[in-house]
């Protein structure tokens, strides 16, 4: 995720805006950038790396007079989402005269349409983001006043912003504003900062104010006069920030994943953002660049993943296969090029991976590329090696990942699966009205993944009733079954605890003979279809002893009687109950890593991305 920080004050601007990138630099970058404003003069240095190339090319380019003499300053920290990352789509960007320049969080959705009506005016452009065309809109319509500017700008802008702008011809005041991604102000002595966190800004000052949505503030050395969209005051608590840096990274969290897991409704929202049309009961994904007639002539899908991304997969196939009538296999990546895989002409393969670097995943591209297969990537990392192999696919957007166990990744991929399933299925026999019926469900998801945050304490005396115990089995049945997978998986990587992932029926099949009051079984009893036979595989389990805690639908009082423990999940739709339920399983397993003492964000033996064999 894109980082900011800006400076306005009595000292030199250079040596905290680097410092404030480098607190920044956990949330994870491809470029960086700064810009100082000097007298009447813009100075702007950026490019790919690390915040520490920057830093050795400010010194190395800029003079100590100057670095030590610029009073103001932005920089940033660019993740990148629209254009690779190069040194032209790094931050700051500027206007058209070269006097303006801004650092920008967020997805500006209609840039497209905006960049054409400013070509049009003769605009031109140096990269290839949503933010230049931003700045661009925000310098036609200066006329030597900054914050009217802004405020005129953002009024034309349809997403999420976090932006801190500076003008040359007004060298003591920038203007910040936010809509959907987060800005702090923090108040210092005879000095203003504002980053995207607090991270940035606590070695300075503890007295910070946080931006609501639509707020436009003008920082000066002297503070920060903060105005909505309207030009009318409004007031913001000034708040005292006790964290130390480790936690003010964390965003208060004891750890990433946690932090994490809390951070996908906003991460669901972002990879939602633009990409579904009720009226036409479909989804927009252009990354795909397929025509509904290629998209029709789709005859099998065979999606390859490893470890969580494969877990989507299989949830991908009940997508795939309901509402696009496409026979869709999923295969383990690294089982791929080892065995004669089948490709057939009208055959799409899927490669789902977050980081884009997985090794086993990158080869089963190379190999169905090589068999001429068409392939599609799903990634969260723009630019990574799978993305440009595949050239084609749809980005999640979920924002960088830093705990080594996947959660947000998981439920943002579940989300583009369905939206490419809408999509594929809308060009082939499923009717616009369906279609519309399933975007609207789709648009319930963040909100249904908050509701399961709200059960935090819920979850936390569930699992510290069975934080002991050696081993686990999660049972699942039709889509719940992969969600079931994902669920031990998440239990066994951080808690150590031996935990299986098995499809209810194929429990009696074997596995049922290890059962006994020493092992609980997770029972996800909240898929509607597969409800009346959960229930009699749960009283297998508890003829053998077995505890069983049920992850059941709010208000089902009747599958609450069969288990010893509950964790409810919010009535949903079958399509889109996998995501509100392994939200809870995540936190389930958090809760017993966490009551175990393990180190969560980096368990033993445990790779974020495994790019060896
Ligand atoms: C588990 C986990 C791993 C990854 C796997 C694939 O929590 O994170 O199982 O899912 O290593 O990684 P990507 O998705 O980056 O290809």
């Amino acid at each position: 995720m894109c980082g900011i920080v800006g400076y306005v004050g009595g000292r030199g601007a250079t040596d905290v805006l680097l410092g404030g990138l480098k607190r920044l630099e956990y949330r994870g970058y491809d470029s960086a950038g700064l810009a100082l404003v000097e007298g009447q003069k813009l100075h702007i240095l950026k490019g790919t790396g690390k915040v520490r190339d920057l830093e050795q090319s400010v010194y190395a380019q800029w003079d100590a007079g100057f670095r030590d003499g610029a009073r103001m300053g932005i920089a940033h920290t660019r993740w990148a989402t629209h254009g690779s990352p190069t040194a032209e789509n790094a931050h700051p960007h500027t206007d058209q005269t070269g006097h303006l320049a801004m650092v920008h969080n967020g997805i500006i959705e209609n840039y497209v349409a905006l960049r054409t009506q400013l070509k049009a005016k003769g605009h031109m452009f140096a990269s290839q983001t949503d933010s230049e065309v931003l700045i661009h809109l925000i310098g036609e319509l200066y006329k030597g006043n900054l914050f009217e500017a802004v405020s005129a700008a953002l009024k034309h802008v349809e997403g999420t912003y976090g932006i801190a702008v500076v003008s040359a011809n007004e060298p003591d005041q920038m203007v910040v504003a936010r809509k959907g991604s987060p800005l702090v102000i923090g108040l210092g002595e005879n000095e203003t900062i504002v980053a995207s966190d607090v991270s940035a800004i606590i070695a300075h000052t503890r007295q910070v104010i946080f931006l609501d949505d639509d707020d436009v503030a003008v920082l000066t050395a002297q503070g920060a006069d903060i105005r909505n969209l309207h030009n009318i005051p409004v007031s913001r608590e000034v708040a005292q920030v006790d964290w130390d840096v480790g936690a003010a990274e964390k965003g208060g969290f004891e750890h990433f994943m946690l932090k994490e897991i809390f951070e996908q409704p906003e991460a669901l929202e972002n990879t939602l953002r633009g990409r579904l049309d009720e009226a036409m009961g479909t989804a927009i994904l252009s990354g795909l660049s397929l025509s509904p007639r290629e998209l029709a002539g789709i005859r099998r899908l065979v999606i390859v993943a490893c470890g969580t991304s494969l877990n989507a997969g299989m949830v991908g196939k009940y997508y795939f296969e309901e509402l696009a009538d496409l026979p869709t296999e999923v295969e383990q990546a690294a089982e791929y090029r080892y065995r004669n895989p089948i490709i057939q002409p009208d055959d799409m393969v899927i490669a789902i991976s977050q980081s884009g670097e997985t090794a086993d995943t990158l080869a089963a591209v190379r190999e169905a590329k090589q068999r001429g297969a068409l392939v599609v990537g799903l990634c969260n990392v723009v630019g990574s090696t799978i993305a440009r192999e595949t050239g084609r696919g749809v980005y999640l957007h979920a924002g960088p990942e830093i705990g080594v166990a996947s959660t947000k990744a998981f439920t943002c991929q579940l989300a583009v699966l369905l939206m490419m399933a809408l999509k594929i299925g809308r060009c082939r026999r499923l009717s616009r009205q369906r279609g519309s019926e399933i975007c609207e469900e789709i648009r319930q998801i963040p909100a249904l993944v908050r509701s399961v945050l709200k059960r935090n304490d819920e979850i936390i005396a569930v699992a510290g009733e069975y934080a002991k115990v050696r081993d686990f089995f999660f049972l699942g049945r039709g889509c719940m079954y992969p969600v079931a997978l994902e669920g031990a998986l998440k239990l066994k990587e951080i808690s150590y605890i031996h935990a299986e992932g098995y499809h209810a029926a194929e429990l009696k099949h074997g596995p049922i003979a290890l059962l006994d009051d020493q092992v609980p079984v997770m029972a996800l009893m909240n898929d509607l279809a597969g409800r009346e036979k959960m229930v009699s595989n749960v009283q297998e389990c508890r003829a053998r002893n077995a505890p069983v805690v049920g992850v059941i639908t709010e208000g089902d009082d009747s599958a609450a009687q069969h288990v010893n423990g509950v964790i409810h999940v919010p009535r949903c739709s079958r399509l889109t109950a996998p995501i509100p339920t392994v939200v809870a399983l995540q936190l389930f397993a958090y809760h017993v890593a966490r009551i175990r003492g393990c180190p969560i964000d980096q368990p033993r033996n445990l790779a974020k991305s495994v790019t060896v064999e």
